[in-house]
């Protein structure tokens, strides 16, 4: 039977509005380190996909993990914005290496610059998020080099298995733990940390990041098959023809050794595999696997009292996985 699996018209709001105030004064420093440049050739590139647009999910969470602890101040703001900085620091390479033309429904950073441009304005926006980070101080300046160096780890590991449509589903579990999960993890852990949260609650944020950052990367990789370009902002297919096998295809090759054989050939095209994942059940396998993932970050929230910053916690894990649904 052919599955009804399908991208939602919206994708899932990040932020409660009671957190507006804080993402306001987060934005303002993000903005600024962005824009510190004097040169606009530098300054133009580094805010270009600020001012598109994006979730701030990352800031987001480092706001609402605050929340644990008594004492959120200026270091958790700073946190905030680092790690979204890092984070539009990795998309700008990510485009780079996935050749992709658009990302929050513009033009990418090497599209209108070039390739060099948009790998130093990357740079650049790493070593903003860095300077932030020291300026925080305590234990975010090694969080957040910690957790680049997994998402690098994490996405050259995904280079070396480009192209092999057998790839364990476990192996690339491994993979999006680094190159996704890290930042999410990473921005739970700044949260408790610069807000002096309990070494429980620290604890119970990091595994809650974890499996919300899983989630949301096969989430993404549902998208990249059936999602809606006007509401993702990115191409369809860019995983797919780049040869990014990711859960659900690696599900349907093993069950449909026709398709295995097809993208060993170098036929790529969205059109031909969504149907097959379809039939296979893979692409609602791969959605239960995300719900799975969800869960656990639900679960680990389970330790923390119920209150307000917690439910919205829970809403962002509830708005990823039902930005995908299966009727
Ligand atoms: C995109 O992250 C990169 C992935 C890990 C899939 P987001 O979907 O959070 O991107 P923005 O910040 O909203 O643009
Ligand atoms: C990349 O994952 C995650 C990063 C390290 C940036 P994707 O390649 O799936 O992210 P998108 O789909 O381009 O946003
Ligand atoms: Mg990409
Ligand atoms: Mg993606």
């Amino acid at each position: 039977m052919t599955s009804p699996i399908a991208a939602r018209s919206a994708p899932g709001r990040s932020a409660p509005d009671w957190l507006n105030d804080d993402l306001g004064r987060v934005e303002d420093i993000i903005v600024s380190a962005a824009g510190s440049s004097r040169w606009p050739i530098v300054s133009e590139p580094s805010l270009h996909l600020i001012r598109a647009g994006g979730k701030r999910l990352r800031p987001s969470l480092v706001l609402l993990a605050a929340r644990a602890g008594n004492e959120a101040g200026r270091a958790t703001d700073l946190a905030a914005a680092a790690i979204e900085l890092v984070h539009l620091a990795t998309l700008y390479h990510d485009d780079v290496i996935d050749g992709t033309k658009t990302r929050r429904g513009v033009a990418t950073a090497h599209v209108q610059w070039g390739t060099e441009v948009a790998v130093l304005a990357g740079d650049f926006l790493f070593a903003c998020g860095c300077g932030l980070g020291a300026e925080a101080g305590g234990e975010v300046p090694g969080i957040l080099a910690r957790a680049i160096a997994e998402v690098c780890e994490g996405e050259i590991v995904e280079t070396a298995a480009l192209g092999d449509p057998h790839r364990p589903v476990g192996e690339y579990v491994e993979t999006i733990r680094n190159k996704t999960a890290a930042l999410f993890r990473a921005a739970c852990e700044l949260g408790a940390t610069t807000a002096g949260a309990g070494k429980v609650e620290r604890a119970a944020l990091v595994s809650y990041g974890e499996g919300l950052g899983l989630a949301f990367q096969i989430v993404d990789d549902l998208l990249d098959l059936i999602g809606d370009p006007q509401v993702t902002g990115k191409a369809l297919g860019t995983d797919l023809n780049d040869g990014v096998y990711t859960i659900p295809v690696l599900l349907g090759a093993a069950r449909d050794p026709s398709l295995a054989a097809r993208l060993l050939a170098g036929d790529r095209r969205v059109e031909e595999v969504v149907p097959v994942l379809r039939a296979t059940g893979s692409l609602d396998d791969a959605l239960e696997i995300a719900r799975s993932h969800a869960g656990n970050a639900l679960e680990a929230l389970a330790v923390i009292p119920g209150s307000r910053w917690c439910g919205a916690l829970e809403g962002i894990v509830h708005g990823v996985v039902s930005q995908v649904v299966a009727h």
